[in-house]
């Protein structure tokens, strides 16, 4: 009975499950592995989220599941502070982090609106969006970049519009770093009645520019989707919100209540201190940066083309020139890993990126500067032969 039926669903190994090999190969070097695969914050939380996670009150009763009245306000005020919008507090509702909600979206959008079937993404992206599509018995549709890195939804055939039940758009994009044009995405979407759903999570990291939200021209349609994982280092404990669009949000919320989804009271409660502070944000993003800076020069001068992101924390970086075009992205994280004991994501876990490895900045300096030892030649590495 526990076999599945034939043409049942078998879920794809986990994309990070795949680097098992890769990690045995960096673990190998003096020093162990410089983990830079999975965008999991390596650096503390604010002082005020581990006090407000002691709270008993928070802790005895059920949570909203909505979230709490104090933590949608300040997620609201915190969206006018960084973005200068105006969204009601009565359109924001918790997420238990933000990937569950990526994954289940296209479900509970099918329950809605049974005649759509297709769900459309940024071509190299974070994989859920992808799996979101799968776990709804939906056709995932992948959206090309324009060479500014844009999404080109003038690309997409008109068939396709009356079928999406969703639009993702991810800016700042993990695993490019791009920007996306999120007013030109909203008015081109709105016109063909696609919901646009802006995954925002790195929004605190742009680069070049400021920080932008898909809800600049009002919230009808659209929905930004909004973590603490990476804003405040907390993707231990699960944080996360979506607001936008008041009726999708009473539905989602609604729906969501009926299943259990619940942002644990404490965590809510850590949500708002984070949300009302934002000078640990200014801390976070001085480390990244510095990360960022010394990744791309150190790969820069070992034959890597990349430069520092627009926005995000990952470096995006390829071969120059001719050896490009021959080598696939579990190449080059093995060459990372024999070389510098780096643990880096080949570009294949992201869609549709062969070529390509993703270094996320998620290591403080001195690791960082051991694995540039080891490329340089500083620190002989310990790794079995190419055989
Ligand atoms: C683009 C993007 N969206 C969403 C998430 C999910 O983050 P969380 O579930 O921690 O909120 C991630 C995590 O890496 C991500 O890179």
């Amino acid at each position: 009975m526990s076999a599945p039926a034939p043409g049942g669903f078998v879920p794809p190994p986990y994309p990070f499950d795949r680097l098992d090999g890769l990690r045995a190969l960096a673990t190998a070097h003096d020093g162990g592995v410089v983990d830079l695969s999975v965008g999991t914050p390596c650096d503390s939380p604010p002082e005020a989220v581990m006090a407000a996670l002691a709270d008993p009150v928070a802790a005895r009763g059920y949570p909203p599941s909505v979230g709490t009245p104090a933590l949608r306000r300040a997620a609201a005020g915190w969206m006018a502070r960084r973005f200068g919008v105006e969204v009601d507090e009565r359109a924001v509702a918790t997420c238990v982090g933000t990937k569950e909600l990526v994954a289940g979206l296209p479900t509970w959008l099918r329950l809605r609106w049974p005649q759509r079937d297709v769900v459309l993404h940024p071509a190299v992206a974070y994989p859920s969006y992808a799996m979101g599509a799968t776990l709804a018995g939906a056709q995932a549709v992948p959206v090309p970049a324009r060479s500014d890195g844009t999404s080109d939804l003038a690309a997409l055939p008109e068939e396709l519009w009356a079928r999406a039940l969703v639009l993702w758009v991810n800016s700042p994009a993990n695993p490019t770093g791009r920007l996306d044009d999120l007013d030109r995405v909203v008015a081109e979407a709105r016109a063909r009645g696609v919901l646009v759903a802006s995954d925002e999570c790195y929004a605190e990291f742009v680069w070049t520019g400021e920080p932008a939200t898909a809800l600049r021209d009002g919230t009808r349609g659209v929905l930004a989707v909004h973590s603490l994982s990476k804003r405040s280092n907390m993707a231990g404990l699960r944080a996360g919100f979506y607001a936008g669009d008041e009726d999708l949000v009473a539905y989602l919320s609604e729906l969501r209540k009926h299943a259990g989804f619940m942002v644990p009271g404490p965590v809510q409660a850590a949500m708002v201190a984070a949300l009302e502070d934002d000078a640990h944000v200014e801390l976070q993003r001085a480390r990244y940066l510095e990360r960022l800076e010394f990744l791309v020069s150190l790969l820069a001068s070992h034959g890597y083309r990349c430069s520092l992101p627009d926005g995000a924390f990952y470096v995006w970086a390829t071969k120059d020139g001719e050896r490009a075009a021959r080598v696939t992205g579990w190449d080059l994280a093995e060459e990372l890993a024999r070389s510098a004991g780096i643990l880096a994501s080949p570009g294949e876990l992201y869609e549709a990126a062969p070529g390509w490895v993703r270094l996320a900045a998620v290591q403080p300096m001195d690791r960082l500067r051991l694995a540039g030892e080891r490329m340089d030649g500083e620190r002989p590495a310990r790794v079995p032969p190419v055989v």
